[in-house]
Formats: structure tokens, sequence, C-alpha cells
């Protein structure tokens, strides 16, 4: 079934607005999405209607809230594919389910010397974490640099590693060249050595179909607000034979099951790693905005957003003042680029908001790739489900009005 774009677009208020008086061409997705009326909807349902704190009261408002919040858990086991609803665990996104499984799987589990297979291309919320056990652990980190065409082939990945690692940390897809990562190869090689496998989904989940039981990570990491979800909200996928060797993160009310003066013990997973009052009406709102994507059906939101990609490229290729960073083979709808004629990515991103565009400008939050591509910044348009050929002309259009201001 193809995407009904228009049906689409009248679901989400923001897209009407005006920015400079010209419309919105909104194509910074990869850095959060915007949010349909069926989520904005629930959020305020579930604060004008149905809000207490979770898991505490035993009074109707506590417990209806409790029963909302919870369901959700269910909704990211089948969108996930994991096998065990307990394997869900409720974070506030990518950032914390990464720092959750360093604290909590990492830190118990490393010894100096061990080592840490990432690549070059992580987000920093894949990267720092790993920073921190080098520095507190003596762990190794161990680097795979992507092909010229900004692939990654996950024979390198697996070349990287010896008999000192222990943990790989992937990306599923690139929030700077739209790369996506085998890391299905990965994760099965990895797992018949022993090896441990985090990827982070932030970008992969919200462009294609995820089952986790299929690519067989040990876990994997999802944010709600790049979903159509609320901001604060996401979950870590964690496969059910790692809990044993895991630690709680964070302390305190409800990840508890007993605290006496001289000594505590925890709750079961997945609440021993949710500890205090969680995003109670965002995890809610995530909710809805997992039923809203399933509603469309993630293949049919892949095929839309391949269509946007191909024109996309067929139309920045057009432009030969322009490179687009990375053409990975099934690459998702993000392209980053740079203009010649010495236009930083700052002022082509200013000078293009001012026809309505809005585009990330900087390093995205991957200076190791930065680094590699010797670059310090790159402009990045972006796509979603509600983006339309019509969106990318005029992006195209404004680059074209940018590139004569700087030419
Ligand atoms: C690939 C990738 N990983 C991790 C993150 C961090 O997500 P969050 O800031 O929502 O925790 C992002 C967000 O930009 C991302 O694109």
């Amino acid at each position: 079934m193809s995407i009904d774009v228009a049906a689409v677009r009248a679901e989400f208020p923001i897209l009407s607005r005006k920015v400079h008086d010209r419309p919105l061409v909104y194509l910074d997705n990869a850095a959060s999405a915007q949010k349909p009326q069926v989520v904005i909807d629930a959020v305020t349902h579930a604060y004008a209607h149905e809000y207490a704190n979770v898991h505490r009261g035993l009074h109707f408002l506590s417990n209806l809230a409790t029963d909302n919040y919870e369901a959700v858990r269910g909704k990211l086991q089948a969108f996930l594919g994991a096998r065990h609803e307990e394997e869900i665990i409720y974070t506030t996104g990518s950032t914390q389910g990464l720092n959750l499984v360093s604290y909590g799987w990492g830190a118990p589990n490393l010894q100096e010397g061990d080592e840490i297979v990432l690549s070059v291309m992580e987000h920093h919320a894949n990267i720092v974490p790993w920073h921190f056990l080098r520095e507190r652990q003596g762990a190794v980190l161990k680097w795979v640099e992507p092909e010229a065409d900004g692939s990654l082939d996950p024979q390198r990945v697996l070349d990287a590693c010896g008999p000192r690692t222990r943990l790989i940390a992937l990306t599923h897809m690139s929030n700077v060249l739209g790369t996506v990562v085998d890391v299905e190869t990965v994760c099965r090689a990895a797992r018949e050595r022993g090896i441990a496998t985090v990827i982070d989904g932030s970008q992969a989940a919200v462009h294609m179909p995820v089952n986790v039981a299929e690519i067989g990570c040990d876990f994997y990491a999802i944010t709600g607000h790049k979903l159509y979800g609320p901001s604060a909200s996401g979950a870590l996928y964690v496969r059910r034979e790692r809990f044993g060797e895991m630690r709680p993160f964070i302390g305190g009310g409800d990840m508890i099951r007993e605290v006496h003066r001289d000594r505590i013990s925890w709750n079961d997973p997945p609440h021993e790693f949710e500890a205090g009052t969680p995003g109670i009406v965002q995890m809610i709102g995530l909710g809805v905005a997992l039923d809203w994507l399933t509603g469309l059906g993630m293949e049919n939101i892949a095929a839309h957003e391949r269509a946007l990609r191909d024109y996309a490229r067929e139309r920045l290729a057009g432009l030969n003042w322009i490179t687009v960073q990375g053409d990975a083979p099934g690459k998702g709808a993000i392209f980053s680029f740079t203009m010649e004629g010495a236009a930083h990515p700052h002022d082509i991103s200013t000078v293009i908001d001012r026809k309505g565009v809005a585009v990330r400008a900087g390093h995205h939050c991957a200076q190791p790739l930065m680094e590699f591509l010797g670059l310090t910044a790159t402009t990045r348009a972006s796509l979603a489900v509600y983006n339309t050929p019509a969106e990318i002309d005029a992006l195209i259009d404004a680059l074209e009005t940018c590139h004569s201001l700087f030419a």
C-alpha cells in the first residue's frame, strides 16, 4: 500500500505553518520528527483526564495511569520484534539506553584491556559511554572505518575483534551518511564468539521494519522523539539472557524490592532498571506514535522514503557544486553535503532557513566521522514520511539561491 502523503501531512498541524512567511519545509527529521495530532491529543488527554503517578497508588487514577503506561511495553515488544515483554526497558531515549548498557552491563563485566569495537560512524551517544569505560575501567576502543561510499563492511568489524573483544557497538543507520549497516551478519558472528552486541537503532527504527530477535543483538536502543513521539521517551531492548550479567544503573524508588538500613534488594527486570518517576505521559504518547506508525506500515514508510531518497539523490547530483557524503547501497533518506565556494554549512542553513527550509548544520554529534571525512561540518537534509518531492525541489531552489550568493 502506498502512503497517501497529503493525508499524512494533514495529521501534522505544524506542517501547515509558515516560517519567514514561507511554507515550512521541514527536513531536519534526523534531529527530531514532528508530531501527529493523535500523539498531541494523547498527551493532552493523559494530563487532562488520566494522570497520576504510576506503580504507587491504589487509587483509581493511579491504576489507570499505570495500565496506560505499562501497555506501551507490549507495543514496543511488537514494534521491535522482541520475544519477551520484560526485554523492553523504558528510557528517556537512546542516550539513556546506551548509558544503561555502559553502566549496567559494561562496568560489571569489562576488565582492564578488554576491547570494545565500534565504527567511526557512531553518534556521540554510542561513543561517549564507551569512552567512560576506557577512562574508568581501562577498556580499549578499537575503531572501524567505513568504505569510500560510506558503507560498513561487516567483515571489517569482525576482523577488528580479537580474543579480548567483549562488546561491539554499532549504529543500524548512520545519522550523517544514511548508511544502513548489516548488523545481522555482525551480531550472528559475534554471538558465536561470545561477544556482546549493542545496536543504536535511533535512526533505523524510524525508517524501516526492525526485528531484534532476527538481528540477534543483545541490546538495541531507540528514541521516541524521532519516532513521531514525545521527547524524553524511548526504550532499550535487552536480550533476556544478559539480565543476569547486569547491575542496576540508577537507584531509587520503584527499582527495589526491599530497602533496609544495612541491605537492599532489587526488583525484577525490567523494573530493576527503571528507577524513579518515569516519563509517564511521554511513554503513553510514544505508544500512540507506535500505533500510528504500524497503522501506516513500516514497509510502506520505507518504500515512500526510498522514492524520496532516489529523487533527492538525483536532484542533488544535478548541482555540480554540491558534494554529498556517502552513497552506500540501500542508504536511508539522509543527505549530508558540503558546497563548493566556501559557504560554511552554518551559512547555508541560515540562508535557506529564510526560504522556510529547515535543515541541520554542524558535526551532527559525529566528530570521529567528520575527522575521517576531513571535514568539520556538513549541512544535512533528512527526510521523513510526510516529506514530498516538491519539498526536495524547494530545497534545491533554496540551495541555488545560496550558491548564487556565495559563488
Ligand atoms: C544515530 C543516533 N544515535 C543516538 C542519538 C541520540 O538520541 P537521543 O538524543 O534522543 O538520546 C541520535 C540523535 O540524534 C542519533 O541520531
